[in-house]
């Protein structure tokens, strides 16, 4: 919304939300403490917070007075009830329909900009529509047109990925709302890029982009394997196959799996949404990424306890990074906090360092780990990386943070107690720069190494 609110002047934007306490974040004097960091995104807010772009809890008063709504609420993994474990949680997004459905004023344009399930529009269309019957019961003129709008860009890049999109998608039928966003897109995006479909197909190739991006991470996790198994090297790998313009070279790098809010929640939707329709050979096979993805989490736990001769219990290990990947805040469904639970339940002490995600959350994430059954701490977080590498058996890289590729490794091997162990899950290290100064390192798919 910063983005439409910056290439749209003549356009007010206001973000609305229930939570007072994230609406002041976005309204605080010294924007220090944004609920989410983006790089860039600070500097925007700065130019055009209250002038064209709003922070507000007063969600009926922006209803009543907007021309368009985008529901942009969130859609986990059920936890409970029919679906549980796979369908998307739509609580939210019915509730926001039901907001607009009672407060808006005149002719509404919806946009559905979460992630959603295939024919998601039909449910804010049925609240609307319902909507529309008592209007026209109580003589009022309100009316409704719903479109999919659903959004492409990856944390970290975000403002990078809005201004220079791929594409966009426009799913509906209306031909006067479509006409409404795609101007505001046209503001900075070329028309070429704005495709038009139907709302089911806007709405599933959402779900089915994200289906392919994780399924090539998987793809290549499991080459990792073999790669270690047999000494080939999976970064010349995936340069290999990458330089196939029919595979291309984006979204090939190795690592501990993939995390974030994302791909796990939209592929068990997809999952779900193919055992719904009978098509349980397609839901297997989008549900064996997934597979792979834990797979693969739990291999590098429990490679990294292998080292160590079967037992970790009282070492210290310190996990460098705890975002689900750099330029982010976010370490929702992040490998980094799957690894270390994996090490906390074989008895490790872990000492976590993450430039930007809060120690308060990885706290809480982590909390049923904090003592052990000797009164003591398990694990702690640390800004003073010197300190966090006295006297450390192991440090386990899981995020792939800039100021990881300079460390100083001659001071940290001699703070280190040997024999020292670096487990590179990013592969982001130089095998020279480490091995020199006596630490045993482990890279992921890098079958030469030890
Ligand atoms: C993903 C998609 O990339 C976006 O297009 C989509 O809009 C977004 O989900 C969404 O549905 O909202 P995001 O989850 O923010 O974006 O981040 P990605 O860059 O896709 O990374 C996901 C995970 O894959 C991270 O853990 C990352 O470290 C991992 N990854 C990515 C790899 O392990 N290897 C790669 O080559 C690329």
């Amino acid at each position: 919304m910063a983005v439409v609110a910056k290439y749209c002047p003549e356009i007010e934007v206001t973000v609305v939300d229930i939570n007072r306490e994230r609406i002041d974040a976005w309204n605080s004097e010294e924007l220090t403490n944004l609920p989410i960091y983006e790089p860039g995104l600070k500097e925007l807010i700065e130019k055009i917070r209250n002038k064209n772009l709003f922070f507000s809890v007063d969600v009926e008063e922006a209803i009543r007075s907007a021309d368009m709504v985008f529901i942009s609420v969130n859609t986990p993994t059920k936890t409970s009830g029919l679906g549980a474990g796979y369908a998307s949680d739509l609580k939210w997004v019915e509730a926001s329909a039901r907001k607009v459905a009672e407060f808006s004023v005149g002719h509404t344009i919806v946009v559905e900009k979460s992630t959603v399930p295939v024919r998601t529009a039909e449910l804010i269309s049925n609240v609307l529509l319902s909507q529309e019957e008592k209007n026209k019961i109580n003589k009022e003129k309100r009316t409704f047109s719903v479109l999919s709008s659903p959004e492409f860009l990856a944390e970290g890049t975000a403002i990078k990925d809005l201004e220079n999109p791929d594409r966009v998608l426009v799913g509906g039928e209306d031909k006067m709302a479509i006409s409404c966003l795609t101007e505001i897109y046209k503001k900075w995006i070329p028309e070429e890029k704005i495709l038009l479909t139907n709302l089911w197909s806007s709405e599933l190739s959402k779900l089915t982009a994200n289906a392919f991006l994780a399924q090539r991470i998987s793809s290549i996790n499991s080459i990792s394997a073999l790669c270690e198994a047999t000494g080939a090297q999976i970064n010349e790998v995936s340069l290999a196959i990458g330089s196939d313009k029919r595979i291309g070279r984006n979204f090939l790098k190795a690592g501990p799996g993939f995390g974030g809010s994302c791909f796990q929640k939209d592929i068990l939707n997809l999952v779900y949404l193919c055992r719904f329709y009978g098509l349980s050979k397609v839901a297997d096979y989008w549900e064996n990424v997934i597979n792979l993805n834990n797979w693969q989490r739990k291999r590098i736990a429990d490679l990294i306890v292998e080292k160590f001769f079967g037992t970790v219990t009282d070492k210290k290990i310190v996990i460098l990074g705890f975002a689900f990947k750099a330029n982010t805040n976010d370490f929702r469904e992040s490998s980094a906090y799957y690894i270390s639970k994996e090490l906390l339940e074989n008895g490790a002490k872990l000492v976590i360092h993450d430039p930007k995600v809060s120690y308060k959350e990885i706290n809480l994430a982590l909390g049923d780990f904090t003592y052990n059954c000797d009164n003591k701490k398990r694990f702690s977080c640390m800004d003073n990386l010197s300190k966090a590498f006295d006297n450390a058996d192991a440090i386990v890289i899981l995020t792939e943070w800039d100021n990881y590729k300079k460390l100083d490794w001659e001071k940290i091997s001699s703070l280190m107690r040997h024999p020292a162990w670096v487990f590179d899950t990013r592969s982001i290290l130089n095998e020279s720069d480490i091995k020199k100064f006596g630490i045993k390192l482990w890279s992921v798919g890098d079958g030469l190494n030890y």
